[in-house]
């Protein structure tokens, strides 16, 4: 039984005592004090402990110190306990609103001044702006209120518990609460004061509150203001001194709309801020207020009546090691990357972040959906029964949920959609909250993407839906079925305008398709872009027993509920290092758009409302990726949606070399969020001269050599190569395996694109299931004539009766080595293959082969299906560099459309690989790394990967897709890799 101190655990009434209504958070000069900093802490494992630790003289002397704010299962090395990460299970069992009795529940005390001069205050507010799940408050041993709500703001009237002098606030939190059943987002459970708590004086004669509601119309602003003061506040004043603004209301009464000439718009591209003091004389409030109108027209979601594609990321708050808790710089320098890589907006899910992210959102520029703190996804298992969604007994909880979220960030130019929550099923509590939402702010729409059918919500939403599926949204005369809706439903979600909401789950390597779904929102105007899903890793910095630090997953604190690597699925890796696919999403998603025609370019202007005289557009030639010439392009100034045609510079073509040329459109002026010549967009036209593919002509050059037999550079015992150059060499042997990413291990059910793939199992599985990653070889023959080696393997796995032949003829042409191989499946392969591949073993000897240069698709790595940011050109790596540490090993570091490639050791040549394309032009890729795919797979963390004394280098006659299959559809046919005779012909020469 629950003692009398915890039995309001398990109550869903939000909030007792003397709790606020919730307001803005403002930038008042009212006199205000941080309780930031050091308190005093225990931690219990009930909720039933005794309360007398809130009483005046409690001797606190035997607790621990914590920082406010933080998590406490991020301090104090494990001693109160460990995070947990769970998707959508419930880290405790289904018994709404119940919560165990093994309850971790924090005891927080400190000491704070009150300042004399706070007597002639009318009232002194206590804020905490972040704690996680449930929390009481006493100050001077006063109880106060409790208040739940993780990720929202709660202020208490503390008036008549203060005085001067030293003051006690006590805070109890509790882990568990009934609130936990409506934030089960999919994230760590991360308990604690984990925001800023700070104790506020309220002037008589203050402004409570304010709310300034903007609008745009040609040129001209509106601002409506609703002022929450006593009457005898006023006169207020507001202040806009850069408009010559100064507007006085006698009264409330008096206060009015007001119309400001010579306004320029706020937008994503050009946020545009004006500040505006709001002020009476006792308190003044500042504000900076962006003037836009947004608006649905028929299907189409304006911004100020131009249309917005969302080129949006999903935002969590997360740090490895502050958890939740809020950085300034960091989240500063974050958003400044978002920039970088053409990212235009925010989804804050699954809650309303710190508010300082806002201001951020606003200076920087980004369209924002703004999530309420709501998840019930642990009740999909149950069907949904009992969903507090639909539950008279949570609609309070509800409604103060999303009153807390738009009263807190009303004011902020950069929101342009409220969001009512995730996957929280569906019912009439959600639909009590857009109605909330449509009487309070008539200026924004609301979204939410469980709201299938459409009844309560303003724009469709979706997530994972699939290219096909995406582009039925989009077209009129498709009568295909929408998700869960009737048909006259699906003809109501037509109606409206179009937003994934989540696409793209972008957990470990990939996702692919990206430029698939772009190309969508260019066809189909319903269409307004969408989320990735996500930002960055949730990786908690931790270390091994031997103090190797990783970033940790679920799983990794001993969870006995958990969802694994499922929480590492950002564009953004722990450490904030960018994943190759925020670099394939930068190029997708490019903001100009270039058009090769004859001797002209087209260059589009793809921008909500901005015009490109922010730009510069510089190009460069290149021979085999050696710099030939370059220079600045004379471009006019585009508007918004127009494009203009500029002649192409003059382009020396080489005769014996690739001629390409790549235009930049750079940043012609240092921003808040990049340098002076960033690339914003980047195109590539290929002028080269057709060249024939040379033909064999083969010589004789067969040299007895110290027991083995020498071709050139090669020598062979038995048939087998043991060397090249000198160096020690096994291989080549045919490798098809690759270490399955996360989305090679991913099992949906959605498999109609893709007939190779099986529905709720993985590729990763069948491939397993194959002996792909356990291929055994059996030579069959080997013959020597006079100008060749010519070596038939037959190569199969344990159990099965399916196999590859690979056949390798050696030869010598104009002195050089020439390695041609075909790869033959035998009939009956089923599944599809995620490689076709050679690789060669190169013990690390004396000279360790540690770094690459090549002529080909890079720097990063490319995939089919992931091939936008890679560019032609010449490029230079560590072997190190080749590979992205993606949170749990997979495969990783293929370098597509390979021309030339050198093998380096300490900066030197080693080894020289030609390629040559197939009869269908095709040019095989390269992996070069310390491990092998097998080895790989076998890690579950990069520290696990064995230490290693050979480098491998895989030639890739082919690559399976990425796809998003951790979470989303499988790899596009066309990229998927069915089993295919292949050959790869390389000529090879020493350093
Ligand atoms: C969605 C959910 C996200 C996340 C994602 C998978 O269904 O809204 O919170 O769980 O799937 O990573």
């Amino acid at each position: 039984m629950p003692s009398q101190h915890s039995a309001y655990v398990s109550d869903t009434a939000p909030e007792r005592g003397a709790l606020r209504a919730a307001r803005s958070w403002l930038h008042s000069d009212a006199p205000s004090r941080s309780l930031n900093g050091l308190w005093r802490f225990r931690l219990s494992p009930t909720a039933s402990v005794a309360e007398d630790f809130a009483a005046e003289g409690f001797d606190d002397t035997g607790w621990d110190d914590i920082p406010v704010p933080s998590h406490w299962v991020l301090r104090g090395d494990g001693a109160y306990g460990r995070p947990i990460y769970t998707n959508v299970q419930f880290p405790f069992p289904i018994d709404p609103p119940h919560v165990p009795d093994e309850n971790p529940t924090g005891d927080y005390r400190r000491h704070f001044e009150v300042p004399a001069d706070w007597s002639e205050a009318e009232r002194v507010v206590l804020r905490f702006d972040g704690v996680e799940s449930l929390f009481k408050v006493w100050v001077n041993g006063d109880e106060i209120g409790s208040a739940s709500g993780s990720r929202l703001a709660h202020e208490f009237d503390v008036t008549s518990s203060v005085r001067p002098g030293d003051n006690v606030v006590s805070v109890r939190v509790h882990q568990w609460s009934a609130a936990s059943y409506v934030e089960d987002q999919d994230q760590w459970w991360l308990p604690g004061i984990f925001r800023d708590v700070t104790v506020i004086a309220r002037p008589a004669g203050g402004i409570e509150d304010v709310w300034l509601r903007t609008g745009f119309d040609n040129g001209r602003g509106q601002v409506e203001t609703e002022v929450t003061a006593d009457a005898a506040a006023f006169p207020v004043t507001l202040r806009l001194p850069e408009l010559g603004v100064e507007q006085v209301w006698a009264t409330a009464a008096d206060v009015a709309p007001l119309d400001v000439d010579g306004v320029e718009p706020w937008s994503a591209e050009r946020p545009r801020l004006y500040d505006v003091t709001v002020s009476t004389a006792a308190e003044s409030i500042a504000l900076r207020v962006g003037f836009r109108t947004v608006e649905i027209r028929g299907d189409r979601f304006l911004v100020n009546g131009r249309r917005v594609v969302f080129h949006g990321m999903n935002r969590h708050e997360t740090h490895p090691e502050r958890g939740r808790v809020f950085d300034e710089e960091h989240a500063r320098e974050d958003l400044a990357r978002m920039k970088r890589f053409n990212v235009n907006a925010i989804r804050t899910s699954h809650y309303p972040p710190h508010p300082r992210l806002l201001d951020l959102a606003d200076e920087l520029g980004f369209w924002v959906v703004l999530e309420c703190d709501l998840e019930t996804h642990g009740f999909d298992k149950l069907g949904w029964v009992g969903n507090p969604s639909d539950d008279p007994a949570w609609r309070e909880a509800y409604l103060d949920r999303i009153r807390r979220t738009v009263e807190r960030d009303k004011n902020h130019p950069s929101i342009v959609i409220w969001s009512l929550g995730n996957e929280a099923g569906t019912g009439t509590n959600l639909a009590a909250m857009s109605a909330w939402v449509h009487a309070r702010d008539a200026g924004r729409p609301v979204h939410y993407e469980g709201d299938h059918a459409g009844e309560y919500t303003d724009v469709y939403s979706r997530m994972y839906s699939s290219v096909l599926e995406t582009e039925q949204i989009g077209t009129d005369g498709s009568r295909a079925p929408l998700l869960n809706c009737t048909p006259a439903q699906g003809a109501r979600q037509r109606t409206k305008p179009f937003l994934l909401c989540e696409y793209a789950h972008a957990m470990g390597n990939g996702p692919g398709a990206l430029d698939q779904y772009e190309a969508l929102v260019h066809e189909h105007p319903r269409l307004h872009g969408g989320f990735i899903w996500e930002w960055r890793d949730h990786g908690i910095l931790t270390t091994t027993p031997d103090g190797t630090p990783f970033y940790a997953y679920g799983g990794d604190f001993g969870e006995v509920v958990h969802d694994g690597n499922f929480v590492m699925d950002g564009m953004l890796l722990s450490d904030d290092v960018p994943t190759p696919s925020l670099h394939e999403y930068k190029a997708v998603v490019q903001p100009v758009r270039f058009t090769f025609d004859g001797d002209e370019v087209a260059i589009a202007n793809l921008r909500h409302s901005a015009d490109t005289s922010d730009l510069r557009f510089h190009w460069r030639v290149e021979h085999d990726g050696t710099l030939v010439d370059s220079g600045d392009m004379e471009v006019p100034v585009v508007a918004a949606g127009e494009s203009a045609r500029v002649p192409l510079p003059r382009i020396p073509v080489a005769q014996d070399a690739e001629t390409w040329l790549t235009i930049d459109a750079v940043l012609a002026a240092e921003t808040a969020w990049a340098r002076d010549g960033h690339v914003i967009a980047t195109a590539q036209l290929d002028r080269s001269t057709r060249r024939p593919v040379p033909a064999v002509r083969r010589e004789t050059d067969w040299r007895p050599s110290d027991g083995t037999l020498a071709l050139g550079i090669a020598e062979f015992v038995d048939g087998s190569l043991v060397r090249l150059a000198g160096r020690a060499v096994a291989g080549p042997r045919l490798e098809l395996f690759r270490a399955p990413t996360d989305n090679d291990e991913g099992a949906t059910q959605e498999v109609e694109e893709s007939d190779a793939s099986v529905a709720g199992v993985s590729n990763a599985e069948l491939w397993r299931r194959d002996g792909l990653d356990r291929l055994t070889t059996r030579l069959l023959s080997v013959e020597r004539s006079a100008d060749a080696l010519r070596t038939i393997s037959k190569v199969s796995a344990a159990n099965s009766a399916l196999s590859v032949i690979v056949e390798s003829v050696w030869s010598l042409v104009g002195g050089e080595l020439e390695l041609r191989v075909e790869i033959e499946p035998s009939r009956g392969w089923l599944t599809v293959w995620p490689r076709i591949g050679i690789r060669f073993d190169l013990p690390d000897g004396a000279a360790p082969v540690d770094g690459a240069e090549w002529f080909g698709l890079g720097p990063l790595e490319s995939y089919p299906d992931s091939l936008r940011a890679a560019r032609t050109g010449r490029f230079s790596s560590t072997i190190r560099d080749l590979s992205v540490d993606y949170a749990r090993p997979q495969e990783t570091g293929h370098r597509s459309h390979l021309r030339q490639l050198t093998l380096t050791s300490a900066g030197a040549g080693v080894l020289r690989i030609v390629t040559f394309p197939d009869t269908r032009g095709r040019r095989p890729g390269f992996t070069l790394s310390r491990h092998t795919p097998q080895q790989i797979a076998q890690a579950g963390h990069p520290f696990e990967l064995p230490d290693s004394t050979t480098s491998h280098l895989i030639v890739d006659a082919a690559q399976h897709g990425l796809g998003s299959r951790a979470c989303g559809p499988d790899v596009w046919p066309e990229f998927a890799l069915r089993p295919e005779a292949r050959t790869i012909r390389l000529r090879i020469a020493g350093g």
